[in-house]
C-alpha cells in the first residue's frame, strides 16, 4: 500500500529516532521527502532513502527559526511542486532540572524548539498545504504534555502547549481540509533516551524501562512512526484536532499501588 505515493512531505527532526523512522517509512511509501533537522542527520537520512530507490532531499534548519522553517517550506515547494505533509516532530528534552533550578533562559529554549518550532510549522506549511485542496500536519507532542510526571516542567509544559496546538490550529484552519493532530509519545528508544536504555541494558535491568506501562517495555520509534504516518494519510481522514497517546498505555490510569492492581486478567 502506498499511501503517499508522490505526495510532498517535510520532516523536521528527521536526523534521529522518530524522526528519521518516519521519514524512511513515507519515502517507503512514495513519499517524497524533505529531511530537516539541525544536524547533519538530515542529509544520512535522505541518502538512506535515496539508496533504497526513494526521494529524498535534505536541509539543515533551527526548527525554532522562523526564516530557517519558510526556507523548508519553501525548498520542498520548489523541489516537490508543493506541500502535502508537515511532521513537526523535532525536539529537545532540555534536562530534568526541577521549576526552582530552571534558568528562565533554559525554559525559553525549551519552548522555543518545542512549541514556536511546531506553532512556525503550522504558519508556514499550512498555507502551502491548503493549496493542494487539503493534506495534514502531524505534531510530536509527548505523554509529558498529557499531566505532570514525565519530564522536567520547562518541556513538559512545552509538550502541553502541542497539545493545544494541535486543538486550536486545526479550528483555525477549519473550511481548509488541512488536519491537525498530535501524537504523545511515552518512553522511545532514540537519541534522546539513549543514556536511559544504554545504563539500562549495561545494569541489566531493561525490565525497569518502561515497567510503569501496561505492556511493560519502551517504545521503538518505528513503532510511533506507524502513528505518525497513520494520521498524516487518508487514512486518518476524519481525525482532526486530536492528540492520541502512544504509550504503552501509560497515561490510561492513576497511579496505584501494586496492592490495589489486585489479580490481573492472565
Ligand atoms: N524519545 C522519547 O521517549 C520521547 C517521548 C515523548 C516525546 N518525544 C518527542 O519526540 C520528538 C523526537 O525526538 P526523539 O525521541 O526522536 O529524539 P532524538 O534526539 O533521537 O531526535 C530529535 C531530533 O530533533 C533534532 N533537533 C533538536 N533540536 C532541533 C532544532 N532546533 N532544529 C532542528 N532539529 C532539531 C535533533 O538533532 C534530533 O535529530 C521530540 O519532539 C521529543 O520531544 C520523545
Amino acid at each position: 500500500m502506498m499511501r503517499f505515493q508522490d505526495k510532498s512531505i517535510i520532516v523536521t527532526g528527521a536526523g534521529s529516532g522518530i524522526g528519521r523512522a518516519a521519514a524512511l517509512q513515507f519515502a517507503a511509501e512514495g513519499g517524497q521527502v524533505l529531511c530537516a533537522d539541525k544536524t547533519d542527520g538530515a542529509g544520512a537520512t535522505a541518502a538512506a532513502i535515496r539508496e533504497a530507490g526513494g526521494a529524498a532531499e535534505s536541509l539543515q534548519i533551527d526548527a525554532g527559526s522562523e526564516e530557517d522553517v519558510a526556507r523548508a517550506v519553501a525548498l520542498a515547494v520548489d523541489r516537490f511542486g508543493g506541500l502535502d505533509v508537515m511532521f513537526a516532530n523535532a525536539g529537545i528534552s532540555g534536562g530534568m532540572a526541577n521549576i526552582f533550578d530552571t534558568p528562565v533562559e533554559l525554559i525559553a529554549e525549551v519552548l522555543r524548539v518545542n512549541l514556536i518550532g511546531p506553532f512556525l510549522a503550522i504558519k508556514h506549511a499550512a498555507p502551502e498545504i491548503a493549496k493542494r485542496g487539503g493534506g495534514a500536519i502531524v505534531l510530536t507532542a509527548s505523554v509529558a504534555g498529557i499531566r505532570s510526571g514525565a519530564g522536567s516542567p520547562a518541556y513538559s509544559a512545552s509538550k502541553a502547549g502541542v497539545i493545544n496546538l494541535a486543538q486550536v490550529s486545526a479550528q483555525q484552519l477549519s473550511g481548509s481540509n488541512v488536519r491537525v493532530n498530535a501524537i504523545c509519545p511515552g518512553l522511545t528508544e532514540t537519541g534522546m533516551t539513549k543514556p536511559t536504555f544504554d545504563y539500562a541494558r549495561e545494569a541489566g535491568k531493561m525490565d525497569r524501562v518502561g515497567r510503569l506501562n501496561p505492556l511493560r517495555r519502551g517504545a521503538q520509534p518505528d513503532e510511533l512512526a506507524k502513528v505518525a504516518l497513520f494520521l498524516a494519510s487518508e487514512d486518518a481522514s476524519y481525525v482532526n484536532g486530536q492528540a492520541i497517546a502512544v504509550d504503552g498505555g501509560l497515561s490510561s490510569s492513576h497511579p496505584v499501588t501494586k496492592q490495589e492492581y489486585g489479580r490481573t486478567a492472565v
